[in-house]
């Protein structure tokens, strides 16, 4: 149903056009710009998705560039955990792609890389992302209370996680 592939610079006018929406950034939790420039697809192509040994992926849905579904490595004594995060430009939702880039990424990181446990951190109004999570075997651990404040308004953090099997 869905690939993934790595980031190329000619996919950088098709993210912006995918990313520039207020839907798609609403309850991205730390620094997903609105409005999404063509400065900040730029930076993310060549830079961002290399940071701190990232693993970051362009989700295609037939044969076209539709979102994105990565992971962060954490360092130290939890350098056993990645964070995991996905988006879709909001013409692609609900067809039951961020399920099965989620699926496939989570087994990615499980398989390929060895990670123990992956998490995701969510605002609580998120029952999409929560629904995406939940259908691919992640677990509620954590509610953090006013954790997030965001454009003015508090929010709640849930933490997601899942454990190698
Ligand atoms: C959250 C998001 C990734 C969901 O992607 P999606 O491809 O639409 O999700 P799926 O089609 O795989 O849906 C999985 C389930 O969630 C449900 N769902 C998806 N969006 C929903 C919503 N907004 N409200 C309620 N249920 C929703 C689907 O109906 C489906 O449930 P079902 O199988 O029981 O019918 C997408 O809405 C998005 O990109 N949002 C903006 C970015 C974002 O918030 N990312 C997550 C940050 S933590």
């Amino acid at each position: 149903m869905i690939t993934l592939r790595d980031y190329q610079i000619s996919d950088m006018d098709r993210l912006v056009k995918l990313a520039n929406t207020r839907n798609v950034s609403r309850y991205m939790i730390y620094t997903f710009p609105y409005p999404y420039t063509e400065a900040d697809a730029k930076f993310w192509i060549t830079q961002g998705v290399h940071m701190n040994n990232s693993v970051m992926k362009v989700i295609e849905y037939e044969d076209e560039f539709v979102g994105s579904v990565g992971f962060v490595p954490q360092t130290g004594w939890r350098e056993h955990i990645a964070e995991i995060g996905f988006w879709l430009g909001e013409d692609y939702w609900k067809k039951g792609i961020a399920t099965a880039a989620l699926t496939e990424m989570t087994c990615i990181a499980f398989e390929e890389h060895s990670f123990r446990k992956l998490y995701a951190s969510v605002l609580a109004p998120n029952v999409g992302s929560i629904r995406v999570l939940e259908k691919c075997g992640y677990e509620q651990e954590a509610h953090l209370k006013t954790e997030v404040i965001r454009d003015g308004a508090y929010y709640d953090v849930l933490g997601y996680s899942k454990f190698r099997a």
